[in-house]
């Protein structure tokens, strides 16, 4: 979560949920942003036609059945996907007029049982309805947060919105691990991952450097970046970052568990 556009959400979900899986993990990603940006980057079509929203997360959450059943995901690099598409964005006018709307994704997750370890849902940039309903889904949080001033002005509107969600819908729910996301060589960037550690919201993993060179063509192919180019510092960065989410959740990795 991090209602700033370019965070690095879709980046971080998609990236860590990879890892998670490489690591024995049964992953379901959950694409809530109308944009479809998981949905593409995993190299999936977007759902067309008519019917195209039936594929998507608004079946749960607005669909016929009132059956609270999402879609059957598609397969993408070891993970099941529920996609997105453009007409996901009709949950934004409807939702309101739906009982108990906001809560439905918490709902229709749930009666996934055990089918998956980790459910890591996507939110669109924004603070309506898709949003809310993304987040109100979860347990755990993971903010990315872009370093530079930008970032952290940001920061203050994510707590205060969580906050708000605890009070007066989901109690338990936390900020589980802010990432620093986009971080680079400079000062700037060295002095807001200083200022997020400071800030001391929540804890705070190692940083996502910046590279461009890896992040865009990954998503170009359609491949998270470790399958793109399995040496690059970004693949063993963002394997960090998962190992550490496990350890802040109170996981034991399964490839340790296993030796
Ligand atoms: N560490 C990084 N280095 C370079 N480019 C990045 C990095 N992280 C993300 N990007 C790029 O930045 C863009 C925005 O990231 P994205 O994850 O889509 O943000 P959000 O989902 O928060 O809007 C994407 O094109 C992505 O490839
Ligand atoms: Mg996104």
């Amino acid at each position: 979560m991090n209602h700033a556009g370019g965070a690095a959400k879709t980046t971080t979900a998609l990236n860590i949920g990879y890892a998670l899986s490489v690591a024995g993990y049964r992953v379901l990603l959950v694409d809530a942003d109308p944009q479809s940006n998981l949905t593409r980057w995993l190299g999936l079509t977007v759902p067309d036609g008519p019917d195209a929203k039936l594929d998507t997360l608004y079946a749960a959450v607005l669909g016929p059945a009132e059956s609270l059943a999402l879609p059957e995901p598609v397969r993408a690099h070891g993970m099941d996907v529920i996609r997105s598409c453009l007409d996901l964005a009709e949950v934004e006018p409807l939702l309101p007029g739906q009982v108990m709307g906001q809560m439905r994704l918490r709902a229709a997750i749930r009666t996934l049982d055990d089918r998956y370890d980790f459910v890591l849902i996507d939110p669109p940039p924004s603070l309506g309805q898709l949003a809310t309903l993304a987040v109100l889904a979860a347990d755990d949080l993971v903010v990315p947060v872009p370093a530079g001033n930008k970032g952290l002005e940001g920061l203050s509107g994510v707590t205060r919105m969580v906050a708000t969600f605890r009070q007066v819908a989901v109690p338990s729910l936390r900020i589980a691990m802010m990432v620093p996301t986009r971080v680079s060589n400079t000062n700037l960037s060295r002095e807001s991952v200083e200022a997020l550690r400071s800030a001391n919201v929540a804890p705070v993993s190692s940083p996502l450097t910046e590279r461009p060179s890896v992040y865009p063509n990954s998503q170009l192919h359609g491949q998270p970046v470790a399958v793109f180019d399995p040496r690059n510092a970004a693949a063993a960065e963002i394997q960090t970052v998962a190992r550490e989410l496990l350890e802040v959740l109170g996981e034991v990795p399964r490839a340790e568990t296993r030796s």
